[in-house]
């Protein structure tokens, strides 16, 4: 598997395993989560995508521990949780001691929302913490030497651009969702021009268990699936690294799709070009990742923020 290079010099391979089980773990040794790791190394991943809001990260990290593998040989990427915003060392401190892996080589702004710490309510767009206030808090977890990049994750043009303006450290990465129904092209292009890289969550759309997003049963997609003789996943796969400037984070627990999601091929010039248009076609411009908030397009709100606020009221 290829690897891009981040504005650290380190190297992220393109395609790493998702590790959101649907719903944040009971416990942090989740049984299956430790499976699925484990699994996923022997089959060979080495790159592996957890949060502390998961709750799973001591399964990744023992998963990690058991499997023999140098440790140097796998990127781990965690992410600071919205609570964490006022207490970044904190945040990430837990992060690390629950992996127990010595090191992380990510780590993101999982949202550029903050939550209070106790009641746990967003605070509102523009008020301290700010997502600037804490990028400045987690340019100085470089100096522990324990973590290699940082990032952020859910930010648009407009946040970056405010963020920009005050930080030292251009984010390594920006990791949102993406597909052929939400391309994120302007955004991807931005990042491209400053050095952040890409990456894509929900890249399948999401489906779960027989409900198949739309995403993969697109009859473009089916389409080209029948041409190339591979799954529908292996074609959005192929299509975002394609791209150059994203990775991707598909989660599965079942080997054979571990497999599949890894076996990405080149798509011909004209295919490559047909499904980076396809979300032009009438409604099919969509999130499609549940965040358990109803349906935001209807709401205009995510985790608080107005979409507005998030710049997420421009898709393209
Ligand atoms: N930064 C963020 O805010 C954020 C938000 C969402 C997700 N993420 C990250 O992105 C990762 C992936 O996103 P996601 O889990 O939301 O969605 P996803 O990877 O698009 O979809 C996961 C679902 O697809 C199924 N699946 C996997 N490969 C398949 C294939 N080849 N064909 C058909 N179905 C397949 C899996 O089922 P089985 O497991 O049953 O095989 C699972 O139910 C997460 O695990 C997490 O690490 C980040």
């Amino acid at each position: 598997m290829h690897s891009l290079k981040l504005n650290t010099g380190h190297e992220i391979p393109v395609l790493g395993m998702g590790c959101w089980m649907g719903k944040k773990t009971d416990t942090q040794d989740n049984p299956e989560t430790y499976e699925m790791v484990k699994k996923a190394l022997k089959v060979g991943y080495r790159h592996l995508d957890t949060a502390y809001g998961y709750g799973n990260e001591q399964a990744v990290g023992k998963a990690v521990r058991d499997s023999e593998i140098p440790r140097e040989e796998i990127f781990v990427t965690t992410k600071l949780t919205n609570e964490h915003h006022g207490c970044v060392e904190k945040g990430f401190q837990e992060s690390l001691k629950a992996l127990g892996i010595g090191y992380i080589d990510l780590y993101l702004m999982h949202w550029p929302q903050a939550n209070d710490e106790k009641t746990g309510e967003t605070i509102p767009y523009g008020q301290s913490p700010t997502f600037v206030e804490t990028w400045k808090n987690m340019e100085k977890l470089l100096d522990t030497g324990k973590v290699k990049s940082i990032g952020v994750s859910n930010f648009s043009i407009k946040n970056l651009e405010v963020l920009l303006k005050e930080a030292k450290i251009v984010p390594a990465a920006n990791q949102v969702e993406a597909h052929p129904y939400l391309p994120e092209a302007s955004l991807s292009e931005f990042c491209k021009s400053k050095g952040i890289v890409m990456t894509a969550y929900s890249p399948l759309g999401q489906p779960h268990g027989a409900n198949m997003s739309p995403v993969l049963t697109d009859p473009l997609v089916k389409r080209l699936a029948e041409k190339y003789s591979k799954p529908a996943g292996t074609v959005l796969l192929s299509w975002l690294i394609q791209r150059g400037n994203w990775t991707a984070v598909p989660k599965t627990a079942t080997e054979s799709r571990m497999k599949d999601n890894l076996a990405i091929f080149e798509l011909d010039k004209e295919d490559f070009e047909a499904l980076s248009k396809v979300h032009q076609e009438e409604g099919k411009l969509l999130h499609l990742c549940d965040y358990g908030q109803g349906d935001i397009a209807k709401t205009r709100k995510i985790f608080g923020w107005s979409l507005e606020d998030m710049g997420w009221d421009h898709l393209d």
